[in-house]
Order: C-alpha cells, then sequence, then structure tokens
C-alpha cells in the first residue's frame, strides 16, 4: 500500500488528479509530492543534496548522486548549491541530507564551511537529529586528501546528531588487469566513510570518469533505500 501524503487532499480518493501531464503533485504541503500511475498522490521521501562546486566537478558527481536517489521509488532528491540556501531552516522538512564539497587545499572550501557554520542555529535546536547523513568529496588528485574532507562532513553530521551512512560499495579494481584504480572501477579509490572520486584537469563532462559516476548512483541507491528503512 504506497503511503499517502499527510496534506488534506490526500486524506480521501477524491484527491485524483485530472491532469495527465503532470507527474508531480502541487498539493501545497511541505513535502514533494508525486502522482501514482492512477493520479492519485502519495507521500515522496525527500533528500537534499547540499553542495559547493567551484568548477562544476562536485555538482557532476551530486546529479550522478540523484540519479541513483531517484532510481529508488518514493524517494526524490533536490539538488541545492550552498550559494542558494538562503535559510538553513529549509533543510529541516527533509528526510536525509547528503553534503558535498570538494577538497580545496585537503580541506573544505570555505563557502561550505559557511554553510556548516551557519548551521550551528539547527544544533541549538538539534533539529536535524536521527535524520539520515551521508557524504561526498571530489578531487583532482587521486589522494588529494580527500579523507580529511569526508571527516570534516562526517563530524559535522555528528554534531548535528545525524545518522551517518557509509558508501557501502566494493572496489571493483580487481576486475581489471591494468591496474588498481581503474577508471572504469567501482569505488576505484576504495573508500568507506563516503564517496570519493577525482576529476584531474579535465572539464565536468569529461571528469570525474565513468567509474566514478556509477559509484556515486550506487550510492544515491544506498541512500534512498536506507531512508525508507528509517520510515
Ligand atoms: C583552491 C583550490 C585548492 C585545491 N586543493 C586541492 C587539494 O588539496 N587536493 C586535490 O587533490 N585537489 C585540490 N584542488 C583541485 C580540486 O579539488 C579539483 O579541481 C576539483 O575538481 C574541484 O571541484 P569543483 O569543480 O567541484 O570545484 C584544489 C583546487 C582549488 C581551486
Amino acid at each position: 500500500m504506497t503511503p499517502l501524503c499527510s496534506c488534506n487532499k490526500s486524506k480521501d480518493n477524491s484527491s485524483k488528479h485530472d491532469d495527465k501531464n503532470q507527474s508531480r503533485c502541487a498539493c501545497g504541503h511541505g513535502r514533494i509530492c508525486r502522482l501514482d500511475k492512477n493520479k492519485y498522490h502519495f507521500r515522496m521521501r525527500n533528500v537534499a543534496i547540499v553542495y559547493f562546486s567551484g568548477y562544476g566537478h562536485t555538482k557532476k558527481v551530486a546529479e550522478h548522486i540523484k540519479i541513483g536517489i531517484e532510481r529508488v521509488k518514493e524517494v526524490y532528491a533536490s539538488l541545492l548549491s550552498v550559494d542558494e540556501i538562503k535559510d538553513v531552516d529549509a533543510l529541516n522538512d527533509y528526510e536525509a541530507i547528503v553534503f558535498g564539497a570538494p577538497t580545496y587545499m585537503g580541506s573544505v572550501p570555505y563557502q561550505f564551511k559557511k554553510f556548516m557554520d551557519d548551521a550551528s542555529k539547527v544544533w541549538l535546536k538539534q533539529a536535524w537529529k536521527d535524520k539520515l547523513a551521508a557524504g561526498f568529496t571530489n578531487s583532482g588528485s587521486l589522494s588529494g586528501d580527500k579523507f580529511n574532507v569526508l571527516m570534516q562532513l562526517c563530524t559535522f553530521a555528528c554534531q548535528q546528531g545525524m545518522i551517518w551512512l557509509s558508501l557501502g560499495v566494493e572496489n571493483t579494481s580487481g576486475q581489471y588487469e591494468s591496474s588498481s584504480g581503474h577508471v572504469k572501477a567501482l569505488n576505484r579509490m576504495g573508500a568507506s566513510l563516503g564517496l570519493m572520486t577525482q576529476s584531474e584537469n579535465n572539464t565536468p563532462d569529461v571528469t570525474p570518469p565513468i567509474g566514478d559516476k556509477k559509484t556515486a548512483e550506487l550510492f544515491g541507491q544506498r541512500i534512498a533505500n536506507y531512508v525508507l528503512k528509517l520510515g
């Protein structure tokens, strides 16, 4: 039985929508609702992917996480650049938040740190407590000190009382004869705390490579499945 949204329109079946072209319900409720194939609307679980991206590579990774999340029915992902977030309380309605930042000087960029500091007002209320959290980072070098950024993101989420989800994708580099860290391999850097991707010195339409993007999608699916598990 598909759970219905808690907004007034869903309380009985008269909420059936007539507009055949509409796929998302504008019920006015805080949550984003979707229409099923019979045009009844049901509650979506909503995941925010909060990211900063100076040159577009981290944004590209965020887009692939979104693809993975939305492979799971009933889960929708919103891409939110920290530049666009006027008030961190806007995130309070999401079931899960995924944090993503490039590695700059072995650390989160100041733009993302500002977001983290702004979120101290959420910490005061513990408004994100028990929400699911996960994180990702992209950098130019294979290592590039990405682990430090994942540690920063994880620590931030734990300060907020959130439930941190690991990457959970096996490193498949062993399937490729030529090298470990093959660009087609999943989780080629063998990360566990979160998703690591590498972009080298090329444009976001070229890099990170295919294996990293597929890993991002599997990570997104895992996040969505856990959102549903947490109810
Ligand atoms: C200010 C700055 C600092 C950087 N520091 C690192 C670093 O510490 N390690 C690394 O591997 N790459 C580093 N890079 C490269 C970026 O991580 C890389 O270009 C990445 O793709 C940027 O992501 P974005 O396109 O989302 O901004 C740095 C880039 C900039 C602009």
